[in-house]
């Protein structure tokens, strides 16, 4: 309704909305979809939103579907933002908060993206819609399909957890193992896309996924009285949540409802596939793809991000930083999000926690400072993490018995 032209985020070309675009055609960087926000502003009031839905498309305005029959929507959004008291206190702090993206459809973050792409792909007619996926996106995508009636083609690492490949069946996809990582099943779209009349729906390699994503930041903003935290810690991988949230900040601001103050943006990634983290630090402006990615996080076995350099600009022009976790510190993190708050924790958001704890200890972060965690999705899709974790801290002397010696017959 109010989408002025969508923008190329690197070289600014514009182009036309309501059209089917990819990437630049100029520099094959992400496009961003721009909104008449002036215009919005003088009828979109903070008040407005109040008697709104409980959904994402309460942000109706500053999403790209016009048409309302077009909304395709499971309830993705509006999640809680909880006061971690429990977990703050084993940290020595008072203000922390988890927002719990894994009560979203599909149990996780990506519901928000794929909603707003499968709703904007039926707007422009699209019938079959292809991704590469390390597991939740291609949930949400074959679960927002079938809702809408369109076909999903999704292409995942043969070691994705069980539970992702399941779901994509479930939801009638046409689901491809691969041999190999997220990259080499995003080139075997590319590949194919062509021929098999495919809309490639990767991440950032469409417009609109971001704008799901960004409504974070809007639901970040409304749920803490309009003034963000201090700082944001949030696991990276294709980077589309921080990109989207750094993008809802600022229109936000332009909308005249929050202020200039941004909050730092802490980038995690795993330490067996942190290419950001290593880009951060050699302070350069785009990654270099990591080798041999590995890590049971799967949404962050991302070796190459697309928009690696929206998410790097972000986190520097926040003041912010970048840090990667072992796989052993991310499980027990998850694990103590449930233990000490009753969240089950995907590894991915597991691994906040030690990030945290060492920004703590580095005094990067202020025990008195307000920050939040994201916990991106539910710990239920990754069993085998957890499972592999348990049998690792076992002695073999009580591996025989799971009930223990009191209970055997
Ligand atoms: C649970 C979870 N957390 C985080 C990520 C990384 O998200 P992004 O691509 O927005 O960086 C993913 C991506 O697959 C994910 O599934
Ligand atoms: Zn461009």
């Amino acid at each position: 309704m109010h989408v002025k032209n969508l923008e190329c985020s690197f070289c600014h070309r514009e182009y036309e909305a309501r059209r089917v675009h990819n990437v630049c055609t100029e520099c094959g960087k992400p496009l961003l979809v721009r909104y008449d926000l002036k215009r919005i502003a003088k009828f979109l009031t903070r008040q407005t939103l109040y008697a709104r839905r409980s959904d994402l498309w309460r942000y109706r305005e500053v999403l790209p579907v016009r048409r309302e029959d077009n909304i395709i929507s499971l309830g993705e959004g509006w999640t809680p933002l909880h006061h971690a008291k429990n977990l703050g206190s084993a940290l020595g702090m008072t203000a922390l908060y988890v927002k719990d993206e894994s009560v979203n459809p599909t149990q996780s973050f990506k519901a928000r993206g794929m909603a707003v792409a499968v709703s904007m792909a039926r707007e422009l007619g699209l019938k079959k819609l292809a991704a590469p996926s390390a597991g939740n996106a291609g949930g949400a995508l074959a679960a927002y399909c079938a809702r809408a009636g369109l076909e999903s083609y999704i292409f995942m690492p043969r070691d994705t957890p069980r539970a992702n490949v399941i779901e994509c069946e479930v939801a009638g996809a046409h689901v491809t193992l691969m041999d190999g990582l997220i990259t080499d099943c995003g080139a075997e779209v590319a590949r194919r896309k062509d021929a098999e009349g495919w809309f490639d729906v990767s991440t950032l390699k469409e417009p609109y996924r971001v704008e799901g994503k960004k409504t974070l930041g809007y639901e970040l903003a409304e749920q803490s009285a309009w003034t963000l935290p201090d700082v944001i810690v949030y696991p990276t991988g294709g980077g589309t949540g921080l990109v989207g949230m750094w993008k809802a900040f600022d229109e936000m601001q332009e909308l005249g409802w929050i202020d200039s103050k941004r909050p730092r943006m802490v980038s995690v990634q795993a330490e067996g596939c942190a290419p950001i983290v290593r880009a951060f630090e050699k302070g350069e402006r785009f990654a270099t793809e990591f080798p041999n990615a590995a890590t049971v996080a799967s949404g962050l076995r991302v070796p190459k991000a697309i928009g690696d350099f929206l998410i790097l600009d972000a986190i520097r022009e926040s003041e912010g930083t970048a840090i990667a976790v072992t796989d052993e510190e991310l499980v027990a993190g998850a694990r103590e999000i449930g233990r000490r708050e009753g969240i089950f924790a995907s590894p991915e958001g597991g691994a906040c926690v030690p990030a945290l704890r060492k920004l703590l200890e580095k005094g990067r972060v202020k025990a008195d400072e307000r920050v939040v965690l994201f916990n991106t999705g539910s710990g239920i899709k990754y069993l085998d993490a957890f499972d592999a974790a348990v049998k690792e801290r076992t002695p073999r002397s009580q591996k025989k018995s799971a009930l223990g010696p009191a209970l055997r017959p």
